[in-house]
């Protein structure tokens, strides 16, 4: 592996778009090759087993496809699902999933109320649980599901008033009762307007893009296959679409 070769960034669909924003700002001068699965989006209401297939096809594809020298699961989803699976198969790569800014949440609220908004397979696997087990005596936490706003982001609706509808039926009942709303899936950043709107200014909104790009720059920094080049970005996606790579840049640039 070397320095110049790719940092794959893998998620159902556009959602991931969100974590690049975060590593390009972090690491300027890497190169970047997008997949977006929007052709079997969303992930988020799958069979476990269906979502660990479908990443680690993804996976393959991108390191056959590209020279991979690290891969970042930008998917919580994919993540829960799939991620311990990746490292047995491709033990030499750097492997980065992203999960749910628990911690942060718990350190910035201690006895906080805390919502943690992802899809129904990130609630429901055990890496949650034991995610939630480790900060739950911190504060108190909510797990708040969020069916059909991922299909909303992937029509590239996300501020559309449809989508402040929708929330304003998931979230109403939390109206006043949180400190925190934790987006644990890469898709929600692209609603936080319209989330804040709904919840108040007064509720802080965190997500793990931030963390994620951290991690996979110490990672390459400490594995010395740290780039400084003209940085570059490749963005693919299974659907045969022009529309959602237009899309995907509109919200890398956005
Ligand atoms: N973006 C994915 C995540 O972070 C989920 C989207 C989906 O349900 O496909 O969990």
């Amino acid at each position: 592996m070397t320095k110049q070769d790719y940092i794959a960034v893998f998620d159902s669909g556009v959602g991931g778009i969100s974590v690049l924003r975060h590593l390009r700002r972090w690491m300027p001068g890497e190169r970047y090759v997008y997949f977006g699965d929007s052709a079997n989006a969303p992930y988020g209401s799958r069979p476990t087993e269906e979502v660990r297939d479908l990443t680690l096809a993804a996976a393959e594809k991108l390191i056959t496809e590209y020279p991979v020298k690290a891969l970042v699961l930008a998917c919580n989803t994919a993540t829960a699902a799939a991620v311990k699976e990746l490292r047995e198969i491709y033990p030499e790569r750097i492997i980065i999933g992203i999960e749910p800014a628990l911690k942060v949440a718990a350190d910035h609220f201690p006895g906080g109320r805390v919502g943690v908004m992802a899809t129904e397979v990130t609630l429901r696997e055990e890496k949650f649980d034991s995610l939630l087990h480790r900060f739950d005596e911190n504060c108190s936490v909510a797990k708040i599901p969020a069916p059909g706003l991922v299909e909303l982001i992937e029509q590239g609706r996300a501020g559309a008033p449809e989508t402040e509808e929708l929330l304003r039926r998931i979230l109403t009942p939390y109206v006043g009762k949180l400190d925190a709303l934790v987006l644990g899936c890469t898709h929600y950043p692209f609603a936080g307007g319209a989330i804040s709107r709904v919840l108040g200014s007064g509720v802080t909104l965190l997500d793990g893009g931030e963390g994620t790009a951290r991690e996979t720059r110490r990672r390459l920094e400490a594995a010395d296959l740290l780039e400084n080049g003209e940085g570059e970005v490749v963005i693919t996606n299974s659907r045969d679409d022009p529309e959602m790579v237009r899309l995907s840049y509109q919200l890398l640039n956005g």
